[in-house]
């Protein structure tokens, strides 16, 4: 099988970047994580790409066309999907046409419920049964796209903003990586 070149993009922590290259070890699993970008120079997840070998690029999202940039540097490395794992910036309608439709996003929230940020406060202030984890296509709307594959979980009434990030990101490490064997099956 060749596997998909990958790049992914992160902003904080990288839990689920760690998750991905630890499957991306394994020779049936279908991409190759060969690059990661980041918009934020402090960005705890930035240590799996060095810890790995893997390349990675601090973009700085203040200059003029750093998208652009960024297009030359997937292009260079012949990079075939994208997979945002806690990328906190909006890519631009322009980006998104020009990379085409391998662009995938992990969100904390049964889609379409929940868009944006501050999930896990919203769902508990509506009283949600039920909250988990998406992952879907990017398009031009936040959120939006198309959806892969979701997991969610049942809320206790002792649950808070902690436990149901915890619950959430432990069913994301799952999700993601079926995500990813699902949408590259018939591949
Ligand atoms: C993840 O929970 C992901 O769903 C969320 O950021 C977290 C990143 O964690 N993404 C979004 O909120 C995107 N709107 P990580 O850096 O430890 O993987």
């Amino acid at each position: 099988m060749v596997k998909k070149k990958t790049c992914v993009f992160i902003s904080g922590h990288g839990s689920n970047l760690k998750n991905l290259i630890l499957r991306s070890r394994d020779n049936s699993f279908p991409i190759d994580i060969k690059l990661i970008i980041t918009n934020n120079k402090k960005a705890h997840g930035v240590i799996y790409a060095k810890k790995n070998s893997i390349p990675f690029i601090i973009i700085n999202t203040k200059f003029r066309n750093y998208e652009n940039r960024i297009l030359q540097i997937l292009k260079k490395n012949k990079i075939s999907l994208l997979c945002l794992a806690g990328y906190m910036k909006i890519l631009s309608k322009n980006f998104i046409k020009k990379f085409g439709k391998n662009i995938i996003n992990i969100h904390p929230s049964l889609l379409p419920k929940f868009k944006g940020l501050n999930t896990f406060s919203r769902v508990l202030q509506k009283k949600e049964a039920k909250t988990g984890c998406t992952v879907h296509y990017v398009n031009n709307k936040l959120d939006s796209g198309h959806i892969i594959a979701q997991k969610s979980f049942f809320i206790n009434s002792d649950d808070n903003e902690i436990t149901l990030k915890q619950k959430t990101q432990s069913l994301e490490y799952k999700v993601f990586p079926e995500a990813i064997i699902k949408m590259f099956r018939n591949y």
